[in-house]
């Protein structure tokens, strides 16, 4: 039997490098801190990391405004840091996966400063999106795209005399011009940082918003008469011409040897058009969005599941489970929610009503079963395995993220999601640094969830994710095939999925365990019934 290439059914790890493990005592975490504390990864069971940008960056985006790709920034270490993580991580067994940020430069980018230089309808120009306004004196923006951050999706420049100029478009922060995809250089430069970094060693890319590199031609307005003849999307999201990309860097990547992948960040909704980014000639994997977003729901999870699994097999492809990420109000503080828990919406302020930790950790711990006993991959973002919320009463005076100011303080932010972790419970900054120091203060509620505090003690959070990726490595579970047990009644997931019958019991009362299986595991101590909000693994 010839084995299914790793990517198939791995367990990926992110770590988010500034809140991860800080060496040299700034508050920020960076690459020694990241190999100092790769043992802790290694030993929760994962197949790989993927690790969120560590370039050069003036960091208006927390490192998704990148400035050279081909450089690590200062915060984070140097080039020799990078390859020692490579380094480090293959010696333990682990594949490395760097993120890739090709919608758009830092506006501090050679490419973009070459633009700013050069005049209206030069080739510098023409590598990002310029226009001249609209009316009379173009004082309105080329068209009426809005940023995601808030506000509007151009701004418009100011030449050296303070006469107002062309505009240019950006999807994200006003420090993160969009690049023009239909420019060849911009192709051919994306090919050398793909090949910088493949020959460092690294193991595949996640690809940064995937499903927005090609704009509709003419840049039309997002109306809903154009948004009649897409079907739906916008003019600036999944457009058929991003395809081309995605073949030209899987015949890069298949140039190298071991299996190297492209994991794509596309918040597309209808699993049909996000399987078309896993045909077999363009990217490995995509996160699965609908997983994280779905409500705590039976009927609204196994169509997910299925109408997922479905899509991506239509393909060849392997479907990625995701619950929580960088992005994302953590799934223990999501499911927590009393109003529609588990949907992915704005995140939770001071002035908000907060969810309920209890509640919220129990439904997350058997989601995460869920997750990783269904057949694909799966992304664990760091700090899961602690049962860490999200610092959902976090002053307004700390927050970093570029939503909070772009929106003008409308929306929260993701700053909540990114706090540095606990390491130690009784160390300064709870072991995150040598000095204390932490880029964003932690809750009190971190230090009982530390590593040290919750290591070897039966029943914790960590050590219940240590033992189900054993048992799903030991089972195979991602590579088995789903199929519905009907037999449990509403609001109860039953499924068998390589020997296993699993069952996650949403239902709001708990269920008789049949009598008939051995348990494996479950999410919360069992005795005669599945409690409400808990899962259960049997043989
Ligand atoms: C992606 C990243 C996010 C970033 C955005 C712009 O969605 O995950 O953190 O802000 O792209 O690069």
């Amino acid at each position: 039997m010839t084995q299914a290439p790793w990517w198939r059914d791995a367990v990926i790890y992110q770590i988010y490098p500034r809140s991860f493990s800080d060496a040299d005592g700034d508050g920020y975490g960076d690459i020694p801190g990241i190999i100092a504390r790769l043992d802790h990864v290694k030993d929760l069971g994962v197949d790989a990391i993927w690790c969120s940008p560590f370039y050069a960056s003036p960091m208006k985006d927390a490192g998704y405004d990148v400035s050279d790709y081909q450089s690590i920034d200062p915060l984070f270490g140097t080039l020799a840091d990078a390859e020692a993580l490579v380094e480090a991580c293959h010696a333990r067994g682990l594949k490395l996966i760097v993120d890739l940020v090709p919608n758009h430069t830092s506006s501090q980018h050679a490419w973009f400063k070459a633009a700013l230089a050069a005049a209206p309808g030069s080739p510098e120009r023409a590598m990002y999106h310029f226009a001249d306004g609209r009316g009379e004196h173009g004082e309105l923006p080329p068209n009426n795209w809005t940023s995601i951050f808030g506000g509007k999706g151009w701004t418009r420049l100011v030449d050296a005399d303070g006469n107002p100029e062309q505009w240019y478009l950006h999807l994200f922060d006003v420090t993160q011009p969009d690049l023009n995809w239909d420019d060849e250089r911009v192709r051919q430069g994306f090919d050398d940082i793909l090949r910088f970094w493949l020959d460092r060693g690294v193991d595949g890319f996640r690809v940064d918003v995937a499903h927005s590199l090609v704009k509709a031609p003419g840049l039309p307005d997002d109306d809903a008469d154009y948004r009649m003849i897409a079907g739906g999307q916008g003019p600036m999201w999944d457009q058929d011409g991003v395809h081309d990309i995605y073949r030209r860097w899987r015949r890069i990547l298949d140039e190298y040897s071991g299996e190297r992948i492209l994991v794509a960040e596309a918040w597309v909704d209808v699993p049909e058009r996000l399987a078309l980014y896993l045909r077999p000639d363009e990217m490995h994997t995509a996160f699965n969005f609908r997983f994280l977003a779905s409500e705590w729901d039976a009927d609204a999870y196994r169509e997910c599941i299925t109408h997922s699994l479905d899509a991506d097999e239509a393909v060849g492809a392997p479907t990625t489970w995701v619950l929580s990420n960088h992005d994302a109000m953590r799934h223990v503080s999501r499911l927590g929610r009393r109003e529609r828990p588990g949907v992915h919406e704005a995140f939770i302020g001071p002035d908000d009503e907060q969810p309920d930790h209890a509640l919220g950790l129990r439904r997350a711990r058997a989601a995460t079963m869920m997750e990783l006993s269904l057949p694909g991959s799966a992304y664990l973002y760091q700090g899961e395995e602690l049962g860490l919320p999200d610092h959902t009463t976090l002053p307004h005076e700390y927050r970093q993220d570029p939503a909070w100011f772009q929106s003008g303080h409308e929306e929260i932010g993701r700053d909540g999601c990114r706090i540095p972790l606990p390491w130690e419970a009784d160390a300064p900054g709870l072991g995150f640094s040598p000095t204390g120091r932490t880029w964003l203060p932690q809750p009190g509620s971190y230090r009982a969830l530390a590593v040290d505090a919750q290591s070897g003690v039966e029943g914790s959070t960590l050590e219940l994710y240590r033992r189900w990726l054993r048992l799903r490595r030991d089972l195979g579970l991602g590579q088995g095939t789903l199929t519905w047990r009907d037999d449990f009644g509403d609001g109860v997931l039953a499924y068998e999925n390589a020997g296993v019958l699993v069952i996650v019991n949403v239902s709001g009362a708990p269920l008789p365990l049949p009598a008939d299986r051995e348990v494996l595991t479950s999410s919360e101590p069992l005795g005669a019934t599945l409690p409400k909000d808990a899962a259960v693994w049997l043989r």
